[in-house]
């Protein structure tokens, strides 16, 4: 493992919640809708936008923007970032605003002279950074689909960032985690400590720099901060701290508004988010698989569940590894991943009794063993059904460290989720093949996986997660645990989750996954099985007759709110 991966995999285990909580989560309930996010501020604005007449996508853009602000260890304008978006009219819309690579970039720039990828490279400084995508997606979706004014949306955020807010505990705690990386950066510190000490718990952060780029954003649109002061001050900063990025690569980033994909799951449709992720094709593919299997009469958590839940999260996430990467640079066989027909094909093929090593499904791209590990996601629905499911990130807590001078905000550290070397792992232990190596302009493959399953059309659960690679499988059981084990929403966000990503062959587990029983039944179908403190942070809405539920993982910081 390398050494930052290590250090942010402690981060994320510190970041899980105790367990004890668990037993007194109980959904929030609204009539009139629903706010699910990282951050108990960017709830509340939430809240307050769609109680002012804002529909599900104002109340989104206004989160977005307000965890720049609230949250800048994932929220963020220097990072990236995947909308889904349902209509009341019944039309669905996907946004990639996912990092590009600049222009300057290729495919070896992380290898040493003799080939080997070179440690933190791609993780810390300028040289990590992809050429942020989050604004122009917050803002294509306001243009398109929202109906207040952007002042109006803007203004919770600009307010936060002038007068400040108070740090709280958790903040203290993840800056205090990176604050060996964070103090790395004479412009870090600069914004985010006093007397050179990073902030700690109790004390207001005021962000003025930031205020003012996010003045600049309301008032010149996309061209206040692709075009002219900011788009310099990021080329500017990102080269002075080891980057290649120009004002032209800046200038010329632009968000796609996509067709989300679709699959059919038990008569329910499941709607996620096309590459540039590999969420959505991974979440299809697995439910195409698991459909085969009747999980309801196993039960959760007994351990024929979840050997074909682990068959299934194996097979995916090689074929993820293995095809996987930007749509307008590689071909990816789209029809065939996402098709039953393939499905069936594995689902066949699965032995019922005992694990398949991964070492058996391409041999070729797996080379000596090697394990490696923020993100946000939020999830919205107003009173009229329209409903917004986002996922955003810098990549790591705090992305690259680097804060841009002048603006306030972090640069992400997104270039880590290419391949730097195929079949090397990243922070995340994925490995990636050649239709993930570096190219300028290309989107680096996502794992998240902003989603909704539709009932008849209509949202019945929208969810999201952080959590790397372990997001798509988060997702995955928090859908099965409602679907296929019919639990209340509470307790299916609850419910002890498991990861396995075919690359390393073994099953990560939550406290409280596995029983005894299920752990031996496990090890002698050939499972290893390695304990993880906390495997994704699912922000959970369930349209239910009645109203909406909502539930903030409890593993994480967050909040739902209704009214
Ligand atoms: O796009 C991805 O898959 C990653 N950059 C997401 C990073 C993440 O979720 C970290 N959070 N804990």
């Amino acid at each position: 493992m390398r050494p930052l991966a290590k250090g942010l995999l402690i981060l994320i285990i510190s970041a899980g919640t105790s367990f004890s909580q668990i037993s007194v989560l109980k959904p929030a309930f609204g009539t009139h809708g629903m706010v699910s996010t990282s951050d108990s501020i960017a709830t509340a604005v939430g809240v307050q936008i769609l109680k002012e007449g804002g529909n599900a996508v104002d109340a989104a853009v206004a989160v977005g923007f307000t965890l720049a602000v609230t949250y800048p260890q994932a929220g963020n304008l220097g990072g990236g970032g995947y909308y889904i978006i349902h209509l009341k009219d019944g039309k669905n819309y996907a946004i990639d605003a996912r990092e590009t690579a600049p222009a300057a970039a290729s495919r070896n720039m992380y290898l040493d002279a003799a080939g080997n990828v070179i440690p933190g490279k791609s993780l810390i400084g300028g040289l990590s950074v992809g050429v942020p995508g989050n604004v122009d997606g917050l803002l294509t979706a306001e243009k398109r689909f929202g109906k207040l004014p952007i002042e109006k949306v803007m203004e919770p955020a600009i307010e936060l960032a002038q007068k400040g807010f108070i740090v709280d505990g958790r903040l203290q705690e993840v800056f205090h985690h990176a604050e060996k990386e964070l103090k790395r950066f004479h412009s870090t510190m600069k914004y985010f400590s006093r007397n050179g000490e990073i902030y700690r718990q109790g004390e207001r952060l005021v962000q003025k720099d930031l205020a003012n780029v996010l003045l600049k954003i309301e008032k010149g649109g996309r061209d206040g901060f692709y075009k002219g002061e900011i788009a310099e001050m990021i080329a500017k900063e990102d080269q002075a701290t080891g980057g290649v990025i120009t004002v032209k690569d800046v200038e010329g980033y632009h968000a796609v508004v996509k067709e989300p994909l679709m699959v059919t799951y038990h008569g329910y449709e499941v709607m996620s988010m096309p590459p540039s992720s590999s969420g959505g094709v991974c979440l299809a593919e697995m439910l195409n698989i698991l459909e085969h299997f009747d999980l309801r009469k196993y039960g959760y958590g007994a351990s024929q569940t979840l050997h074909y839940e682990i068959e299934a999260m194996r097979h995916a996430f090689a074929d993820r590894d293995k095809y996987l990467g930007d749509l307008s640079f590689v071909s990816v066989p789209m029809k065939r991943l996402l098709s039953k027909a393939y499905a069936d094909t594995i689902a066949r093929e699965i032995d019922p009794f005992s694990a398949t090593p991964s070492i058996d499904i391409y041999p070729e791209l797996i080379h000596p063993p090697h394990e490696g590990t923020h993100t946000t996601h939020y999830s919205i629905i107003d009173n009229e059904g329209n409903a917004v499911s986002v996922t955003t990130t810098l990549n790591s807590y705090f992305g690259s460290m680097v804060v841009v001078n002048g603006g306030g905000f972090f640069l992400n550290n997104e270039m880590d989720d290419f391949s730097a070397k195929p079949g090397t792992p990243n922070q995340f232990g994925a490995i990636g093949a050649e239709a993930n190596s570096i190219q300028p302009g290309k989107r680096m493959l996502s794992s998240m996986t902003p989603t909704m399953v539709l009932k008849d059309g209509k949202p019945f659960l929208i969810l999201g997660s952080p959590g790397g690679t372990t997001i798509i499988n988060a997702v995955l059981e928090v859908i099965l645990n409602v679907i296929d084990f019919h639990m209340p929403l509470a307790r299916a966000e609850m419910a002890p989750r498991i990861h396995h990503q075919w690359v390393p062959d073994v099953v990560y587990y939550e406290p409280g996954a596995l029983v005894y029983d299920v752990k031996q039944s496990l090890i002698s179908r050939g499972y290893r099985l390695v304990p993880r403190e906390a495997i994704g942070e699912v922000q959970t809405i369930l349209v239910t007759p009645s109203g909406y539920e909502g539930v903030a993982d409890p593993r994480g910081p967050g909040d739902a709110e209704g009214y």
